[in-house]
């Protein structure tokens, strides 16, 4: 897997982990193994049931829509959109509609949703305060947007070994792309200032075993970026190194924290 090229998508080419790539699926499929427990436990707690009308944006591999399926449908309604939703093909089956937008220059539908869901895409947008208000456009009234996002603070400097190092540089080529890694911290602020009410925010460090999904999935990710790290300076024995580490189940990791934030249209 290492070695090969990173792919750029054509709808966002600034995009540091395009879902063409060959292994793109396993990678998000792993992202969800390890990120969907806490969303579906939160959006449960938010009141999301039977009948709400829910748009997914930036869907991925799509773990977080099927579960949204599972629990409107009948009598609701999912949209699970991507610049790039070639992994979202079950979703109809389960009943739920797909749409290749790109969420920066796409027009979404209006007043129409009753929970609006992102995780980990905000933060990789260059535009992300124009996609936060057409995200919040697209709330019904009453309805609840929940956007979980990463930010970097504090771990990121501190995580340790080659892991560290590598996510150092991986983070670097994304905000060269784009990404800001420490736009999370301020999502209760942007939620308030664009008219939301019940504003509330969590923030997680979530800590995780070598091998387990959440090590796979950034084992994945090392090698979806490989050219991208050697370009800045990162050396394959660093490179193969974190990705022992991650390999190793005796080792406990740190991921930088995901910031969880929530609110109401009135
Ligand atoms: C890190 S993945 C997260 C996937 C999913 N939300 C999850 O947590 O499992 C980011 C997703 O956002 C999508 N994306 C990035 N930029 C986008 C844009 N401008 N418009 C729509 N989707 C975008 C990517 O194609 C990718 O599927």
């Amino acid at each position: 897997m290492t070695g090969l090229p990173p792919t750029s998508s054509p709808r966002n080419p600034h995009y540091t982990l395009p879902n063409k790539w060959g292994f793109a699926n396993e990678r998000l499929t792993l992202l969800g193994a390890a990120y969907d427990p806490e969303s579906i436990a939160l959006a449960q707690r938010l009141g999301v049931e039977a009948g709400w009308r829910c748009l997914e944006a930036g869907a991925g591999g799509g773990s977080f829509a099927h579960w949204l399926c599972s629990v409107t449908l009948p009598g609701g309604r999912v949209l699970a959109v991507d610049a790039d939703p070639r992994h979202l093909t079950d979703l109809p089956h389960r009943g739920g509609e797909v749409a290749r937008m790109d969420l920066v220059t796409d027009e979404l539908p209006e007043g129409a949703f009753d929970f609006v869901h992102t995780r980990f895409v905000l933060l990789h947008i260059a535009q992300r305060d124009i996609v936060l208000q057409r995200l919040v456009r697209a709330l019904a009234p009453g309805g609840v947007i929940l956007l979980e996002e990463g930010d970097g603070l504090g771990v990121l400097d501190e995580l340790p070994g080659a892991f560290g190092e590598v996510w150092r540089a991986f983070a670097r080529s994304t905000e060269t792309a784009g990404a800001n890694q420490a736009w999370a911290r301020d999502l209760p602020a942007y939620l308030g200032a664009v008219g939301l009410v019940d504003v509330q925010v969590e923030a997680e460090i979530p800590m995780f075993r070598g091998g387990s999904p959440m090590a796979r999935m950034w084992n994945l990710t090392w090698a979806q970026v490989h050219e991208t790290l050697i370009a800045l300076d990162v050396s394959p024995k660093v490179i193969a190194a974190a990705q022992a580490e991650l390999a190793d189940e005796q080792r406990w990791f740190y991921a930088p924290p995901t910031v969880r934030a929530w609110g109401r249209a009135r």
